[in-house]
C-alpha cells in the first residue's frame, strides 16, 4: 500500500458554477513533428521548439492561479517511433533536466515524473530522481511530467499493487471502493485535473491520465505546441472560469 503523507487524491471535487481557474492543468503537448515539417526541418527540431515553450507555461502558473501542472513528454505508445527520434528524445529530456534543474530549484517548482521508468536509460533515472530531490521542499508550481506514461500501463502497475496487498492481507477486497485504486496511482499525490488541454487540433485523449479525467473539462485547440503561448494559456483558463461544472449534479 503507497504512503504518503501528502495523499490528497480521492475525487474530492464538488460541484461549483464558473468563476474561478483551474487549480490543476494537464497538457498533452502535440504538433512538434507538424511544426517542424512545415519548416522543412526534422521532428526532433519540432521537439527542441516545444521544450522551449515548457518554461513559458510553468513560468505562467502562478499568475493564473493554476498549482498543478502535469505535461505529457512520452507515452507507453511512443517508443514504436523510430530509434532516432526516440534516442533524440531521450536525450532531449537528459539536456532539459540538467539545463533546467537550477532554474525550477529557485523559482519554486516543485518536479515529480509519473509513468514506468524501468524501460528507461539508467542515466536519465538518475536524472529524473535527482531533479525530484533538488525540488523536493519548493510549495509552488507543482510541475508533474510524463515520462514512459500510459494510463492503461498505470492502471495496470496500480492493480498490481492493489492485488499484492490484498495477497498480503494488509487490504480487504470488500473495503475497496473508488477511492481505493487511485491511491495506487502514480497521481496519488494530485488532485484530479480539472481541466485537459491538448494541442495541434487532434481530438483525443491518447491514454493520458484516463482515470483521473474523468470529470475534466476539454479543450482541443489548434494551435501546435511550439506555438502555444502563456497568453493562450490564460485565455483558456479564462474560458474554463465561465463553465459550469456540475460533476453530474444539478446546480439550483
Ligand atoms: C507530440 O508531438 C510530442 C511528443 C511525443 C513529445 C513531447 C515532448 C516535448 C514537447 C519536448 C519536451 C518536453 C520536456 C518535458 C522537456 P508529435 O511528435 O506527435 O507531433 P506530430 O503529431 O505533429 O507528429
Amino acid at each position: 500500500m503507497p504512503k504518503d503523507p501528502d495523499t490528497m487524491a480521492g475525487g474530492t471535487s464538488s460541484p461549483s458554477l464558473g468563476g474561478a481557474g483551474p487549480r490543476h492543468i494537464a497538457i498533452i503537448m502535440d504538433g512538434n513533428g507538424r511544426w517542424a515539417q512545415a519548416r522543412g526541418r526534422p521532428r526532433l527540431f519540432g521537439h527542441h521548439a516545444g521544450a522551449k515553450r515548457v518554461r513559458e507555461v510553468v513560468e505562467a502558473c502562478p499568475g493564473l492561479g493554476v498549482e498543478y501542472l502535469t505535461i505529457f513528454a512520452f507515452s507507453t505508445e511512443n517508443w514504436k517511433r523510430t530509434q532516432v527520434e526516440v534516442a533524440g528524445l531521450m536525450s532531449l529530456f537528459r539536456r532539459y533536466i540538467s539545463k533546467e534543474m537550477k532554474a525550477l530549484a529557485t523559482r519554486n517548482v516543485r518536479v515529480r515524473f509519473i509513468g514506468d521508468r524501468l524501460r528507461l536509460d539508467s542515466k536519465l533515472v538518475k536524472l529524473m530522481d535527482q531533479l525530484e530531490l533538488e525540488t523536493s521542499a519548493n510549495v509552488g508550481t507543482h510541475l508533474t511530467i510524463a515520462l514512459n506514461y500510459g494510463g492503461r500501463d498505470e492502471v495496470a502497475r496500480a492493480t498490481k499493487r492493489l492485488a499484492r496487498d490484498v495477497a498480503e492481507g494488509t487490504l480487504n477486497p470488500e473495503d475497496i471502493d473508488e477511492e481505493t485504486l487511485p491511491r495506487y496511482l502514480d497521481t496519488h499525490v494530485l488532485p484530479d485535473p480539472d481541466l485537459v488541454i491538448r494541442t495541434s487540433g487532434e481530438a483525443r485523449i491518447s491514454n493520458f491520465l484516463l482515470w483521473q479525467s474523468a470529470y475534466a473539462e476539454y479543450e482541443f485547440i489548434d494551435t501546435l505546441w511550439p506555438d502555444f503561448t502563456a497568453t493562450e494559456l490564460a485565455r483558456l483558463c479564462d474560458r474554463y472560469g465561465r463553465r459550469e461544472r456540475r460533476f453530474g449534479a444539478v446546480n439550483t
